[in-house]
């Protein structure tokens, strides 16, 4: 009975082939033309390579995007390598939903607190990763599309985000901050790989939010209307979050996903997002649960207090779940909240081994539409053959099956393939260094 609600998760190697179709229809009509209809925006970067090595110098780099805000320093030095200091900073849900002012106030207090800390006196050039939809105008300007993963603070949508830091830093009074660079999660996670990694095309961020960018021919992107002689690549922002808000993925979808979609702040948007996100996972096997339990398929039909109210049940509790090979099951019953309370304490033997089913199936159908999506971009730029992808995020650092699950699926689909998934550890800060060396080479020559 269980394992019958759990099918509704299931995806054939054919159902990727036909996700991976589809995708591929969105890449290419979102690199068309500046006004097209595509789901996935593909949004020019201007980036146009991989760091050379000779990115050396001290910079500023700002992260913004998840579920934390950091402020780095990252020294990269003549031997490549890289020395940081960084300053974390939880946000709150009053920081990020309320207004604009409230959200880049407290960024730019943060900033000047770090400054004050580090007693950094000269100006440094700064990298902005701002890991939303943004339509970038130029490496220093780009309009805010719409926000994603729960953020939601007024008077951004349409704003050009690097003015409004900057107008936050002259509320503040802060001046010795020279913003060279706007760089998107998955940018700065391929630029953070690509030094020593020409095989690089793609960053993948498997996180709060999920997204890819690759590096693409200028030939082939009708909508550049750069210098394609002087430039003849330029990483391409896909922001593929929100594939399936035109119905590509309605026959994919189930009753959990609609569900699930009706109770988030961002209704009907980031579809392919919503499956696959940390922001998500959890919340889709409460719902799941639920619906078990009403059915008393699970803890005899008694409501856990974890399941009853939503975002209840964290992402995080799949990794520890799904650790092992589920023969111990007193990890399972002894998991705490962040309170220290026991969540599944009430929960016997056999319902452990249905919550960690119901976490299997979730995971596993994140993990095979991901990998779908990388093989419809590397099939696209042809490097089936030989190809590194940059990957961050905390989904694929913390879950235990994640990325192996990806790897057996991208083989499903090419038996062949030459795709190496490789850790970028901190991209977005180091990325953004990484970018902003080469903005701020460029503005002095
Ligand atoms: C969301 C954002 C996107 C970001 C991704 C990963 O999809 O819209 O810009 O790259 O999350 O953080």
């Amino acid at each position: 009975m269980v394992e019958e609600a759990l099918k509704q998760f299931n995806v054939t190697k054919d159902g990727m082939e036909e996700i991976a179709k589809r995708l591929t229809g969105c890449f290419v009509e979102g690199l068309s033309k500046e006004k097209h209809n595509s789901s996935v925006k593909m949004f020019i970067t201007y980036v146009h390579s991989l760091p050379d090595g000779s990115e050396v110098g001290e910079y500023l780099a700002l992260d913004l995007g998840g579920s934390n805000f950091r402020v780095l320093k990252i020294i990269i030095k003549d031997d490549g390598t890289i020395e940081q200091k960084v300053a974390k900073e939880k946000l709150t849900k009053d920081k990020i939903t309320s207004t604009q002012e409230v959200l880049f106030d407290h960024v730019a207090d943060c900033v000047a607190e770090f400054i004050a800390e580090h007693g950094i006196k000269e100006t440094l050039p700064l990298g902005y990763t701002f890991s939303f939809p943004v339509d970038q105008q130029s490496l220093t300007s780009g309009v805010l599309v719409r926000w994603t993963k729960g953020f939601d603070a007024d008077g951004a949508v349409g704003k050009d985000v690097v003015q409004l830091l900057i107008d936050a830093f002259k509320r503040k009074k802060l001046a010795n901050v020279d913003v060279v660079a706007l760089v998107n999660d998955t940018t700065g996670t391929q630029m953070a790989l690509g030094l020593g990694n020409p095989d690089c095309y793609v960053g993948l961020i498997l996180g709060t939010g999920t997204n890819a960018c690759y590096m693409e021919e200028t030939s082939n992107i009708p909508k550049y209307t750069g210098d394609k002689s002087k430039n003849s690549h330029v990483i391409i922002n896909c922001e593929w979050g929100a594939f399936g808000e035109k119905g590509e993925l309605d026959d994919f979808r189930n009753k959990v996903d609609e569900e699930l979609d009706k109770g988030a702040v961002n209704v009907k948007e980031q579809q392919y997002e919503k499956m696959i996100s940390g922001k998500y996972l959890g919340e889709m096997v409460r719902l799941v649960c639920y619906d078990l339990i009403t059915k008393k398929l699970l803890c005899g039909g008694k409501m856990l207090p974890v399941f009853e109210e939503r975002e209840k049940f964290e992402s995080a509790y799949l990794s520890m779940i799904e650790q092992g090979d589920g023969s111990d099951l007193s990890k399972i019953k002894s998991l705490k909240d962040n309170n220290e309370v026991s969540i599944l304490a009430d929960a016997n033997d056999d319902d452990c081994r249905i919550i960690r089913r119901v976490c299997e199936a979730v995971s596993t159908r994140a993990a095979r539409l991901a990998a779908a999506g990388i093989v419809a971009l590397v099939r696209k730029i042809k490097k089936v053959d030989k190809c590194t992808v940059a990957v961050d995020g905390s989904l694929y650092k913390l879950h235990p099956h994640f990325k192996d699950r990806m790897i057996a699926a991208m083989k499903e689909m090419e038996p062949n393939n030459g795709i190496v998934m490789k850790l970028s550890e901190d991209g977005s800060g180091r990325g953004a260094a990484m970018v902003a060396a080469v903005a701020h080479r460029m503005k002095k020559q």
